[in-house]
């Protein structure tokens, strides 16, 4: 039996050229078996091509699994909407990180270690004033975490498991504050301490909303909402963020590192930074009648233009996690009170794209940031907090998976090869004899 779940001694044949190659196949618990090449290049002397992965499987994981097909979205097995719909964020958190749902006893025990971890070294205050006002709190939060490695010495040996666990509490209880303290420096208004009696999502509006001279009252609906937005985003299995924080952390560099890269990666709009990007269209479209104009755009061959929040590498079917977002955004707006017509550009753009041929023959289904824009917004986050947020509970899916990738007797450094088209061997000419 083969170390990888599954298959007692299942190959595939390869036939390149006149020769057949036998290669392991495995199975997995779920989804597709994999073909392994990792001989190929020793056997056949070639390399795979797979530019952006289509077709590539990194790493074995027992994380998170999607069926794209099917919209199905797993944590450790658990479908997304009954852990939005029972659990809470940390609840979730546990069973990332552990593989199992707590107990109560586990869980009691679990949130208060979290919640023991959320101050931030004093001195990283200072690290804020160094930034622009204006800058975009994406840019502090690569900076700031990134800065965490230069404070917590004492949780970056990453060959001490008991170290490792520190890391991962530290990430998950500090992002917020870190958050929170981005968010209140570039609208000018003192950084707020966690108070630890407040629950994880309660805790982070306050941090982003209370200001020292006044009592803030946590709103029940919205900090649900948030507990939930955060669920929805802890982890996606292999996409650009956490490969490249597995790839940050197969070099052994240490967790605080590997996270600022996965939040570098999640900023780019074709990822994480597109439910920026998903309002900032919707308030560009602005009304109904203007929707026909914009999915004509998002058609033509000749138009950089897409529908942000439309469109998914994994997924052909909806999204489950925007159908959820998309009654948390009702729940938000009924609450607030917001009479918000982007909400009613949404539905609209979004009956209408659903029914076009262009969206059903590729199948371009909302994915989660088409709604989360419109629900943050409305619980008064800016625009340029939506990543940051992202972010945040992303984070606990980046750190379960580089736990699993550190501690996969395997792992070696990723190392990808090429497909070189540059020049061939050429001999170097002086500079007075180039032409
Ligand atoms: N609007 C219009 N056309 C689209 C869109 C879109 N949003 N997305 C894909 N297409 C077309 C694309 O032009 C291409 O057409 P053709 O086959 O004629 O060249 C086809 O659909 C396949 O697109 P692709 O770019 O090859 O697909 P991909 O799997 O590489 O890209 C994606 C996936 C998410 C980057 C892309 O769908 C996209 O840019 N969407 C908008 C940005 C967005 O909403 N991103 C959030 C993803 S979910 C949150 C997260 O995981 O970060």
């Amino acid at each position: 039996m083969d170390a990888k779940t599954g298959t007692d001694g299942k190959t595939g044949t390869l036939k390149i050229g006149n020769k057949n190659y036998e290669l392991p196949q495995y199975e997995g618990t779920v989804g597709p078996d994999v073909v392994d090449i990792s001989r190929l290049y020793d056997e056949a002397g070639l390399f795979t091509y797979d530019p952006g992965f289509t077709s590539t499987a990194s790493c074995e994981s027992k994380i998170t699994f999607i069926d794209g097909d099917e919209g199905i979205l797993l944590y450790r097995g658990y479908p997304i909407e009954q852990l939005a719909e029972h659990g809470d964020f940390l609840e979730t958190c546990y069973l990332l990180l552990y593989g199992e749902l707590p107990t109560v006893a586990e869980k009691l025990d679990f949130d208060r270690t979290v919640t023991r971890h959320t101050m931030i070294h004093e001195q990283m205050a200072r690290f804020y004033q160094g930034f622009r006002r204006d800058a975009h709190p994406m840019a502090v939060m690569v900076g700031c975490v990134g800065a965490l490695s230069s404070f917590y010495h004492d949780s970056a040996d990453i060959g001490d498991p008991r170290q490792r666990m520190i890391a991962s509490f530290r990430l998950i209880a500090k992002m917020p504050t870190i958050a929170a303290m981005a968010y209140k420096y570039t609208i000018g208004q003192p950084f707020m301490y966690p108070k630890n009696d407040l629950a994880y999502a309660s805790n982070f509006l306050r941090m982003c909303f209370g200001v020292p001279c006044e009592d803030y009252e946590v709103n029940p609906v919205l900090a649900r909402a948030m507990d939930r937005i955060f669920i929805l985003h802890a982890d996606h299995e292999q996409n650009a963020s956490t490969s490249t924080v597995r790839l940050a952390g197969s070099s052994a560099a240490n967790p605080f590192a590997c996270i600022a890269a996965g939040i570098a990666c999640l900023w780019g709009p074709a990822h994480g930074g597109a439910n920026e990007a998903a309002l900032k269209m919707l308030v560009e479209i602005g009304k109904p009648e203007r929707i026909p104009e914009y999915v004509r755009r998002a058609k033509d061959k000749n138009d950089p233009f897409r529908l942000m929040g439309f469109g998914h590498r994994v997924y052909r079917n909806y999204d489950p996690r925007a159908k959820i977002m998309q009654t948390t955004c009702h729940k938000v707006l009924a609450e607030t009170g917001a009479k918000d017509d982007l909400f009613e550009v949404a539905l609209e753009l979004e009956r209408i794209a659903l029914h076009d041929e262009y969206f059903i023959e590729k199948q371009l289904y909302p994915n989660i940031d088409f709604y989360s824009g419109i629900t943050l917004k409305a619980m008064g986050f800016p625009t340029t907090m939506f990543t940051v947020l992202f972010a945040l509970a992303r984070t606990v899916g980046w750190i379960a998976q580089w736990k699993e990738m550190i501690e996969d007797p395997s792992q070696k450094i990723g190392r990808p090869r090429q497909l070189y088209t540059g020049a061939t061997y050429r001999d170097y000419i002086p500079i007075d004899r180039r032409m």
